[in-house]
């Protein structure tokens, strides 16, 4: 039995969509949750620099004595899950292997879309992991650089994201896809207005359920699970406003939302290209 907390990171409030996941599938664990929300969006920045920024937030983490470090953000896992294992003394765990695990099972005509920011589309990491486990699936993939700023922006809902969700889709549903991978963890809260626009014959991959499940498995199997007699508490960080965070929090994380405490992170020695 091991009491100390989960680490959780995302740049904002996306990976607060996974944490919620983690909070349903394991509510006897203590979660801490830090966005870097000074730093948002990480999408439209170089895989060193996204890469960087994570080893900073994952040292963080370890030094608030996590357990296990979630990279709830789908940008800071394609940039650097690798530097993060190989940095940190404790497990990690990234939210890309899951999805594409389950888009490469779900699809039936082997032609699979991805959405997520231009850092994930760059990395080339999700062709990568879902040929791993059929090496005859085409993977269509397609940058939304605006996306993060709309769901992040006053109103998610207005017309203009649902613009900006048909433009995306456009190629996908010309390619003829029938799964589609939401590769970022911020899409998730835009669920209905995606399925309305790919319609009931596309499936929609979203990587909260199966990372809790991998988050579930990897403390079970390495025993350092929490005993399971108890509810778990959870608490935020963020390197940005707590007020702001607390406020657009509560949409993705659809609990309440408490102590926002401010912190500053160290700076992590720059990463190779
Ligand atoms: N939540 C991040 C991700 O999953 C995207 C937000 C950002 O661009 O910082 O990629």
């Amino acid at each position: 039995m091991d009491g100390r907390p989960i680490g959780v990171f995302d740049s904002g409030v996306g990976g607060l969509t996974v944490l919620h996941e983690l909070l349903v599938t394991l509510p006897h664990e203590d979660a801490v949750y830090l966005g870097d929300n000074a730093r948002l969006p990480y999408g439209p920045r170089p895989l060193a620099e996204v890469r960087r920024f994570a080893l900073e937030v994952g040292r963080h983490l370890e030094r608030e004595g996590v357990k296990l470090v979630v990279v709830a953000c789908n940008s800071a896992t394609a940039a650097g899950l690798p530097d993060l294992q190989r940095a940190l003394e404790v497990p990690v765990v990234g939210v890309l292997e899951p999805e594409a695990h389950a888009a490469a099972l779900t699809t039936r005509n082997r032609r699979v879309g991805l959405l997520a920011t231009e850092a994930t589309v760059a990395s080339g990491r999700y062709e990568e992991l879902v040929r791993a486990h059929d090496a005859g699936v085409e993977v269509i993939a397609v940058p939304c650089p605006r996306l993060v700023t709309l769901i992040e922006g006053p109103d998610p809902f207005a017309e203009e994201t649902t613009e900006a969700v048909r433009e995306v889709a456009a190629p996908l549903k010309e390619a003829g896809v029938d799964t589609v991978i939401l590769g970022c963890t911020h899409y998730p809260i835009l669920r209905p207005v995606f399925q309305r626009v790919f319609g009931r014959s596309v499936t929609l991959v979203f990587s909260a359920e199966e990372t809790a499940r991998e988050v579930a498995e990897t403390l079970e199997r390495k025993g350092i699970a929490n005993g399971e007699d108890r509810e778990g508490s959870y608490r935020f960080l963020t390197t940005g406003d707590p007020a702001a965070f607390r406020e657009m929090g509560k949409r993705f994380l659809q609990l309440p939302i408490r102590d926002v405490e401010h912190v500053t992170l160290a700076a992590a020695a720059p990463a190779a290209a």
